[in-house]
């Protein structure tokens, strides 16, 4: 059912609006235990507005508004940087088996082999796709990730007595998340600008870097969805200087199978397994930001790292490191789905992935490059970056477009991100998308592009079909309405 026509059934009236005094879900079984006094009067309350409904009237209003969601499983979700694709369901299975959804992370190691071996089978896999063997799966997210490769990029230097190293370069071009994560790490964000074509002046590094530069933090592809054509260069140039170069591989479905990180010069990166590695992303869900560092960082990594001596597989702590950055061995249940959809996909099967994310994004920037301006006109990685800013010569901005795709039903793409580019709409539509879906998407995207020329209103006040339509962004932004009020 599409999201319309679920709207269209749906009855509107919220749950407390159904209630009929005295109708129940539920039939409480008789006691069989004797009857106890109730706590004192003053902590009874009788005046909670509760819901009474039956149980079928429950049923079909939490699953008619579960379809009012946007998901992968229903809809085009073509949202930039964030790898929304969708995640087969086996691994889900697989992260449901009780040997692994119901241990307990208290669980002495000798009890639970099976997990810390797949523990160590993930670090393998990981260490081998990103050419940086050390790996630890502690992060609980990308930027949790980041923080820990940051730690041990500190602790290297203090190992070497080199304390004047305080600065993160990092370009204009990157993840928001890395100057947040440099600050938190203690270090002095120093910013690097982009070139015309939307890389990394090298120039302009070369300048920068120097005997502070603890860490020069690269996101890969570029938030422009391009890869650095001089990518050689810059990890010499960082490495010349004495810092450690860090790879932001949150976004790996470009890469997989096709270049290793650790073959490029970089020493630590992470990854979001709750991207590229099959767990449902977004929403605010767990996530897994696994660190992985060359053999010589490996000492300093996040405790716990799995390891094996013999037939055992023990969960250790490595000698020099920078300690425990949650309480436990990191989002377990998203370990079992990456594991899983790696052994599942194979290792040419992973290659494919990225080749068909890169051809799918490139397919749809030729197709809409005569409609749209581009970020950059160049073939694109994984995900293009287009610009609105024609359509805003004509009085529609790239928000009112996002929004006119939803009354498609077509999740809106990632809009005015990256901050460098103007009006930016930025479209990643993955590698499981189908040719017939990319072609709707841009005959859809051409439609609005007339309509913007032939009833701008139309696109202006969009949506038009969805239950909630035009919002105040920042009266929701500011004053959310996040629950039923009696
Ligand atoms: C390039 C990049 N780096 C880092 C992150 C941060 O990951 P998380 O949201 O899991 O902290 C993201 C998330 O969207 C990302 O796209």
């Amino acid at each position: 059912m599409t999201i319309t026509s679920a709207m269209n059934e749906l009855d509107r009236r919220l749950l407390m609006d159904r209630s009929v005094s005295g109708r129940s879900a539920v039939t409480m079984p008789s006691s069989d235990v004797p009857e106890q006094p109730l706590p004192q009067e003053s902590l009874l309350r009788d005046d909670l507005p509760l819901p009474e409904v039956s149980q079928l009237e429950v049923i079909r209003y939490f699953s008619l508004l579960s379809q009012l969601n946007f998901s992968i499983d229903t809809n085009f979700y073509p949202l930039g940087s964030c790898t929304m694709k969708y995640n087969p369901k086996i691994n889900d299975a697989m992260a449901s088996l009780p040997g692994f959804g119901s241990i307990h992370p208290n669980q002495p190691s000798e009890q639970v082999q099976g997990a810390v071996q797949l523990m160590y089978k993930l670090q393998e896999s990981l260490g081998d796709l990103t050419g940086l063997p050390g790996v630890s799966l502690a992060p609980l997210a990308g930027a949790q990730g980041e923080y820990a490769g940051l730690l041990i990029a500190r602790a290297f230097h203090a190992s070497k007595g080199d304390s004047g190293r305080t600065v993160a370069l990092i370009p204009d071009s990157a993840h928001g998340t890395n100057p947040a994560s440099a600050a938190m790490a203690g270090l002095d964000v120093v910013t690097v600008p982009s070139d015309a074509q939307g890389n990394v002046d090298v120039n302009a590094l070369q300048e920068l870097a120097d005997e502070r530069t603890a860490v020069f933090m690269l996101t890969l592809p570029s938030t422009l969805g391009l890869f650095e054509p001089s990518i050689l260069e810059i990890t010499q140039i960082i490495h010349d200087a004495g810092g450690l170069v860090y790879a932001d591989g949150a976004n790996l479905n470009a890469l997989l199978g096709m270049v290793k990180l650790g073959d490029l010069g970089f020493d630590i990166c992470h990854s979001n397994l709750h991207k590229t590695f099959s767990t449902p992303h977004g929403g605010g869900g767990p996530g897994s930001g696994p660190v992985m560092v060359t053999e010589e960082l490996s000492k300093f990594l996040p405790e716990p790292v799995a390891e094996k001596s013999g037939d055992i597989f023990t969960l250790a702590k490595p000698t020099n490191s920078v300690g425990k950055i949650n309480g436990f061995h990191g989002s377990f249940g998203i370990l079992v789905r990456a594991y899983t959809y790696i052994r599942a996909m194979g290792r040419d099967g992973l290659k494919a992935v990225a080749e068909n994310a890169i051809i799918n994004a490139n397919y749809i920037q030729s197709q809409l490059k005569d409609r749209y301006d581009l970020a950059a006109d160049r073939f694109c990685m994984h995900e293009t970056v287009l610009s609105a800013a024609r359509q805003k010569r004509r009085d529609v901005k790239g928000l009112d477009i996002a929004k006119r795709l939803l009354d498609h039903g077509i999740h809106a793409p990632t809009m005015y991100f990256p901050l460098i580019v103007e009006e930016a709409l930025m479209v990643e539509p993955t590698e499981t998308e189908s040719k017939e879906t990319l072609d709707r998407f841009i005959e859809v995207m051409r439609q609005i592009d007339d309509e913007v020329s032939e009833d701008p209103e139309a696109v202006r006040t969009a949506p038009h079909t969805l239950p909630v339509t035009r919002l105040d962004e920042a009266t929701a932004a500011r004053k959310p309405y996040l629950r039923w009020q009696g």
